[in-house]
């Protein structure tokens, strides 16, 4: 008995160690990793999500996009948090990104209950699964344990996809960070099923898609005119249009039939109609006798977008103030 006892003792040190082996090489999240340093941390972030959306429900499509602002340049390291001069933020592809604040609110508090522990990049994490959750969206398990980047450049944000390329570069943006075309569809029509883009981004779609003063024939024709009274020529830019139409703050596979009948608001959506595979995977969501779940699916594909370049272990550092490093 006794002898039974060291031996699983011994084990559990030696489990121990492959732990501490793992962490410290880096390489591996894990769920719960602030059960023991801050069990109230998730807690910590879901609350204050809830609270911000509560406040301005625009405030959840802001997060959601934040966190694949973050994962898509230098890894999901919170770089994308850092306000410095010729930072990622400054980048164009990062323009009307928002709900720092809400990032900066958990980071306070959480610095207050348990000083040094939870890094900006997980904050950001687990605030975009939250978000995702308060807009009926699927309740997933974000694996923790990220370390926060002390680098933040403008000149690598610019490769991000960008709304205008067609899908071979956007797939291959997407390939490039390990996301299958799979991943793509579902993260591209998953993130765009709540929110709203600026008509900043819509011009070159309607107004002038091949150069030739013509709109994207993609788009349904009776769709068409809609968008253009609500982005007229030389109106105001900043004005704001629902991204998944008529669906913008819940979360469901309305913005999959509506990519499905021309009715994308984004181009870069509309472009999911050009591949074969990807149109697919639409409709293995929406069309008749489907099984597959969006939701879950999209879950899964956060979960490993949220993989993409993390630092571990020793690398990066726990920052005080999510803008600044320490
Ligand atoms: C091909 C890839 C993608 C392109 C080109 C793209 C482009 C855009 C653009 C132009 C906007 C409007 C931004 C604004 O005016 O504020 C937008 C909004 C948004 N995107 Fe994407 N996106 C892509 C993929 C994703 C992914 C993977 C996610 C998350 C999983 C995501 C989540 C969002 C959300 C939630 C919004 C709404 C933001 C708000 O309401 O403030 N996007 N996207
Ligand atoms: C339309 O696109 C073409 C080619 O990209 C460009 O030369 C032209 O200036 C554009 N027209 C407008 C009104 O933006």
């Amino acid at each position: 008995m006794l002898c039974f006892r060291l031996q699983t003792f011994a084990l559990s040190i030696f489990q121990l160690c492959l732990l501490l082996i793992v962490a410290s090489n880096g390489q591996q999240l894990q769920f719960g990793f602030y059960s023991q340093s801050c069990p109230i941390a998730e807690m910590t972030v879901r609350l204050t999500v809830q609270q911000a959306v509560q406040a301005d429900r625009a405030v959840a499509a802001q997060l959601l996009r934040l966190s694949f602002h973050d994962c898509f340049v230098e890894g999901c390291d919170g770089s994308i948090l850092l306000n410095t001069q010729d930072g990622e933020r400054q980048a164009p592809g990062n323009a009307g990104l928002a709900g720092f604040n809400v990032i900066e609110t958990a980071k306070s508090r959480l610095e207050s209950l348990c000083p040094g522990v939870v890094s900006c990049a997980d904050i950001l994490a687990l605030a975009a699964r939250d978000a995702v959750a308060l807009s009926n969206g699927p309740d997933y398990a974000v694996p923790t344990g990220r370390r926060d980047g002390r680098f933040s450049s403008r000149t690598l944000a610019n490769n991000l996809p960008d709304v205008n390329e067609p899908i071979e570069v956007l797939t291959s943006k997407f390939r490039a960070k390990g996301m299958s075309i799979k991943d793509f569809v579902l993260l591209s029509a998953g993130g765009h099923t709540i929110g709203t883009t600026a008509c900043f981004f819509m011009p070159k779609r309607l107004y002038n898609f091949t150069g030739r003063s013509d709109s994207d024939p993609a788009l349904n024709q009776q769709f068409l005119p809609q968008l253009k009274s609500v982005c007229p020529p030389g109106g105001n830019v900043d004005h704001r249009l629902a991204l998944d139409w008529s669906s913008a703050f819940i979360f469901d596979d309305h913005i999959l039939r509506n990519i499905l009948n021309g009715f994308a608001v984004l181009a870069s959506d509309a472009r999911l109609m050009d591949d074969r595979r990807a149109r697919r995977v639409m409709e293995s969501y929406v069309g008749g006798g489907q099984t597959a779940s969006f939701g879950a699916d999209f879950a899964e594909a956060m979960v490993r977008m949220g993989n993409i370049g993390v630092k571990t272990g020793s690398q990066g550092e726990i920052r005080q103030i999510c803008s600044q490093v320490n």
